[in-house]
């Protein structure tokens, strides 16, 4: 049976149910608005509306699920009541029956800013808080799920309309300008989502993340200067404190994946 449940199809949960539908999967999903639930089901989706920061019917939503064995798990830490990010997540595993693979979206920003080169098992923290929410999720899941689980650690999301550029343009004294970038297309995200599910490798941590690293100004003025938008000005760094390079060499070795947007200059 080609069911897949996808906790959340926003942003990139969305296109990769478009993408895992035309190969011939039944997507079961979830999204918090009602009238997105609507839109969505005229796609051909089964979609519930599930918010993790409220109290869910749980027979409800185990029967909505119950035929799915592969899981797409994105909700951003960002969107959850901070402090509860890790047991909500845990609550929304606990839907599923006992066996079910899940992919859990986690994101190189578990990594600290001055690692040289992050790689999946460098055991450092992030700077952010949400960073560390993550961090522990990670575990806590791991730990319940084990070989049934991969995570996959993107870099910045971008593609389509999602551009930080825009708002970057025109603006002054930036910092980090020497900062190496760590990004991925959007396109690259749903190709390798969907290419774990069938080659069916679980059991693993895999950083998703374009090969190339230009600097913040690199990137962002060419990418300005592309867009028609005002090139941003960044700051003289005397110290070069971001160092961040999320290595992808796992990602590329384990699937045999090669990135469409290996440089984001070409994104
Ligand atoms: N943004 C980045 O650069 C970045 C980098 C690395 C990793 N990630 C990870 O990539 C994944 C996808 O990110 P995205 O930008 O596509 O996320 P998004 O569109 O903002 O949200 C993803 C989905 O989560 C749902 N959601 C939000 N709050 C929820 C809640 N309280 N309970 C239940 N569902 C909730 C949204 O519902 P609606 O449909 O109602 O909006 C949406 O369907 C996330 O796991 C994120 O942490 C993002």
């Amino acid at each position: 049976m080609k069911n897949i449940g996808i906790i959340g199809l926003g942003w990139l949960g969305l296109p990769l149910a478009r993408d895992m539908q035309k190969q011939g999967f039944t997507i079961f999903g979830t999204t918090t608005s009602l009238v997105k639930k609507y839109e969505l089901e005229k796609e051909g989706f089964h979609v519930l509306v599930v918010n993790l920061n409220e109290d869910q019917n749980r027979s409800e939503v185990q029967e909505f699920f119950k035929t799915c064995n592969f899981v797409f798990l994105n909700i951003p830490p960002s969107k959850c009541n901070f402090q509860s990010y890790q047991s909500q997540i845990l609550s929304a595993v606990s839907f599923f029956e006992i066996g079910t693979k899940f992919i859990f979206a986690s994101s190189t920003s578990v990594y600290s800013e001055n690692v040289k080169i992050a790689l999946e098992d460098s055991q450092i923290l992030g700077d952010y808080n949400f960073s560390s929410q993550l961090f522990l999720t990670e575990k806590a899941l791991k730990s319940k799920l084990n070989s049934d689980l991969t995570i996959l650690r993107f870099a910045g999301l971008f593609g389509y309309d999602r551009n930080p550029a825009k708002f970057l343009a025109g603006k002054k004294s930036l910092k980090k300008g020497n900062a190496p970038v760590n990004l991925v297309h959007l396109d690259d995200c749903v190709s390798f989502i969907s290419s774990v599910f069938e080659h069916n490798i679980f059991g693993e941590i895999m950083n998703v993340c374009s090969s190339e690293h230009p600097s913040r100004e690199e990137f962002y003025s060419w990418k300005c200067i592309q867009g028609n938008l005002e090139k941003p000005e960044f700051e003289i760094q005397k110290d070069n404190l971001s160092t961040k390079i999320v290595s992808n060499e796992k990602s590329k070795t384990i699937l045999n994946f090669t990135y469409k947007f290996d440089s984001p200059f070409q994104f």
